[in-house]
C-alpha cells in the first residue's frame, strides 16, 4: 500500500486545531469549515473528540450527517466508553473512521497514564479490537511516538495491525523529531513490523521546533502515505503541520516527492480565511502559501523580474491557491518599472520629465511610510505632472 503515489490528507483543524488555546469555534463555524474541507477534496476530516463534551459530540454528529465525500473521523482514547461515543457521534456518516490513540513513550506511560508498557500494549489490542466491532476503518495512533522506545513501538504497531487497524499513525506529539531522525524511525518501523505493507502509514507532526512540515515531508520520502495536518497550522502550542504547506510542497515539488494528493488547491485561501476568522488566529503576512505577502513584491529588482516573467520570483501561481493575482506593493524599495506599470494600469502615460518628477516625489513619500497607495500615487500625478 505504501508504494502507491497517493498521499491522503487527514485534516484535524476541527479537533487538534481547535485544541489550541483560544481557538474554539462554534458548532455552526465547524460545520462550515467541514463543508469547505469536503469541497476541497480532503480525504479525512477529523471532526472532534466526542467524549470530551456535549458540544464536541454534537459537532461531530452534525458534520457526520452533512459531509458528502470525505471520511469523517472521531477521536477516542484507548477506552471503550470513548469508542462508544465515537460510534454514536459518527452514526450518520457516509464514510466513517474511529481514531483511537494511546501514549507509548516512557514519560507519558509513567507519569500521565500511570500504566506499565505491558498494560499499554494490552490497551492497544483491546481498543482496536473493540473499535473494529463497529467500524471497518480504524486508525491507531501512538501518542509521543517519537520519544518511544523503537522496539516497543514495533510491538505496538504489530499488535494494532493484527487487531484490525487499517491505518497506523505515529505522532510527534511535542514536535521533537528532526527530518533525518524521523526518516530513519519510519524506515525502521516499515522494515521491522510484520503486516506493515497491508496498512496505510500516517504521520502527525507538531511544530514546536518549526519542523512539522519538513518532518511530514521527510516521512513521505520514507513511505508514509497519510499526513495529518491543519489549516494555517493551527493546533496545540506552536501548532500542527500546515495543510496548505504540505500539500503545495508535494504539488510544486512533485518530481522530488513522486506523490500526489486529492486536494483542489484553489480552495486553500478561502479555507485559510475562514479558519483565521473563526479561530481569531491572524495569519502572519509572510506565512507561506496563504499569507497576504505570499505573492506581493515590493523591491524594484523583484518587481522588474515579475513584470518581465512571473516565474523569476514566484514558484506558485497565486490562482492555483485561490489568491487571485500577484501584487506589486509600492514602497521605498520599488523602482521605475513598477511605477510605470502602475500608472499604465490607470491609463496614465507620462513622458520623460513628468515621469521622473512623479518618481522622485513618490520616492520621497515612500521613505517615511510603509507603502504608498494607488490613490496617493494618482494624487502625485495630479499635483506634479501637470495633468488633470
Ligand atoms: O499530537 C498527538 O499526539 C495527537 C494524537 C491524538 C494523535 O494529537
Ligand atoms: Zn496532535
Amino acid at each position: 500500500m505504501t508504494s502507491q503515489g497517493q498521499v491522503l490528507i487527514f485534516d484535524t483543524t476541527l479537533r487538534d486545531g481547535e485544541q489550541a488555546p483560544g481557538a474554539s469555534m462554534t458548532g455552526e463555524q465547524k460545520l462550515h469549515v467541514a463543508r469547505l474541507l469536503d469541497q476541497m477534496g480532503v480525504d479525512i476530516i477529523e471532526a472532534g473528540f466526542p467524549i470530551s463534551s456535549e458540544g464536541a459530540f454534537n459537532a461531530v454528529h452534525s458534520i457526520a450527517r452533512e459531509v458528502r465525500n470525505s471520511t469523517v473521523a472521531a477521536l477516542s482514547r484507548a477506552v471503550r466508553e470513548d469508542i462508544d461515543a465515537c460510534v454514536r457521534a459518527l452514526e450518520p456518516a457516509r464514510r466513517k473512521r474511529i481514531h483511537t490513540f494511546i501514549a507509548t513513550s516512557p514519560i507519558h506511560m509513567r507519569y500521565k497514564l500511570q500504566l506499565s508498557a505491558e498494560q499499554v500494549y494490552e490497551r492497544v489490542i483491546d481498543s482496536v479490537t473493540y473499535a473494529r466491532r463497529f467500524c471497518d476503518d480504524v486508525e491507531w495512533s501512538c501518542e509521543d511516538g517519537t520519544r518511544s522506545e523503537p522496539e516497543f513501538l514495533y510491538r505496538c504497531f504489530e499488535a494494532a495491525i493484527k487487531a484490525g487497524a487499517s491505518t497506523v499513525n505515529i505522532a510527534d506529539t511535542v514536535g521533537f523529531t528532526t527530518p533525518e531522525e524521523f526518516f530513519d524511525l519510519i524506515t525502521g518501523i516499515r522494515e521491522q513490523v510484520p503486516g506493515m505493507e497491508k496498512v496505510r502509514f500516517s504521520v502527525h507532526c507538531h511544530d514546536d521546533l518549526g519542523m512539522a512540515v519538513a518532518n511530514s515531508l521527510s516521512a513521505v520520502r520514507a513511505g508514509a502515505r497519510q499526513i495529518e495536518c491543519t489549516i494555517n497550522g493551527v493546533g496545540e502550542r506552536a501548532g500542527n503541520a500546515s495543510l496548505e504547506e504540505v500539500v503545495m510542497a508535494m504539488k510544486v515539488r512533485a518530481a522530488a516527492y513522486g506523490v500526489r494528493t486529492n486536494v483542489k488547491t484553489e480552495h486553500l485561501k478561502q479555507l485559510s480565511k475562514a479558519v483565521s476568522e473563526y479561530t481569531g488566529f491572524v495569519v502572519p503576512p509572510n506565512k507561506a502559501v496563504v499569507g497576504a505577502n505570499a505573492f506581493a513584491h515590493e523591491s524594484g529588482i523583484h518587481q522588474h523580474g515579475v513584470i518581465m516573467n512571473r516565474n523569476t520570483y514566484e514558484i506558485i501561481d497565486p490562482a492555483e491557491v485561490g489568491s487571485g493575482e500577484s501584487s506589486l506593493v509600492m514602497g521605498r524599495h520599488s523602482g521605475r518599472h513598477a511605477l510605470q506599470l502602475k500608472l499604465r494600469q490607470y491609463g496614465v502615460d507620462l513622458g520623460g520629465n513628468a515621469f521622473e518628477e512623479v518618481y522622485r516625489r513618490f520616492k520621497l513619500m515612500a521613505d517615511d511610510r510603509k507603502a504608498v497607495s494607488d490613490g496617493e500615487i494618482l494624487a502625485l500625478v495630479k499635483t506634479h505632472a501637470g495633468l488633470n
